[in-house]
């Protein structure tokens, strides 16, 4: 239980073909204990790495800012916006991909109920981290930022009303529930 495994980092350019073979490295002992573990009825409610369940991950605030602005913008770049598609077979034992690092942290999307195949909007990976674009300070608090330097957890906050997941470009058969975020330190 001493070896806290993660995916290596791929760059975001590299979503659906880097991300489809994905490599792992060793994270140190800030990672948090559930990475690379599947739990029953894992929390997707907002979880913030602080003790007594919880190892602070000393992340940058502003970092936490940065990766989720990031991935916004990357998922802005179509006109119904990006998803982030996770299917059950290519994320066994709720398997981990990384999803873009800024300085001292990663964001982490880790696929947490193998009956299901996934994809959500880029946009609401966003939000989940940061709480929205011009979020208020109670939305940033009910996201990952709101555990500020300790980084955390959290189900995808999905838009039900984003047209992406009612047109025919959403893939067939999946769902928008599965996923969880995580911000974890970046190793840098
Ligand atoms: C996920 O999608 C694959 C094809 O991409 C399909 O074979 C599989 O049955 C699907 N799994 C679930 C749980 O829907
Ligand atoms: C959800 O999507 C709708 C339709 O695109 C949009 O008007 C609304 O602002 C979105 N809400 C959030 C919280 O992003």
């Amino acid at each position: 239980m001493s070896l806290r495994l993660c995916l290596l980092l791929a760059p975001l350019s590299l979503i659906g073909t880097a991300l489809a073979a994905p490599s792992s490295r060793l994270l140190d002992e800030r990672s948090d204990p559930s990475i690379q573990t599947c739990y029953e009825g894992e929390p997707t409610s907002l979880f913030c790495y602080n003790p007594p369940n919880g190892t602070p991950q000393d992340v940058e605030v502003d970092d936490v800012a940065f990766v989720a602005a990031y991935l916004r913008a990357y998922g802005a770049e179509t006109r119904l916006g990006r998803l982030f598609s996770m299917a059950a077979a290519d994320a066994p034992d709720c398997g981990e991909w990384s999803l873009y690092s800024r300085g001292t942290a990663m964001a982490v999307a880790k696929h947490v109920d193998n009956t299901v195949n996934t994809s959500v909007l880029f946009a609401d990976i966003a939000r989940t981290i940061d709480g929205g674009a011009n979020a208020t300070p109670e939305q940033k608090a009910g996201a990952i930022i709101g555990c500020l330097t300790s980084g955390g957890s959290l189900g995808v906050q999905v838009n039900t009303s984003a047209p992406a997941y009612t047109a025919s470009s959403y893939p067939a058969g999946y769902v928008t529930s599965g996923i969880v975020v995580k911000i974890v330190w970046s190793g840098a």
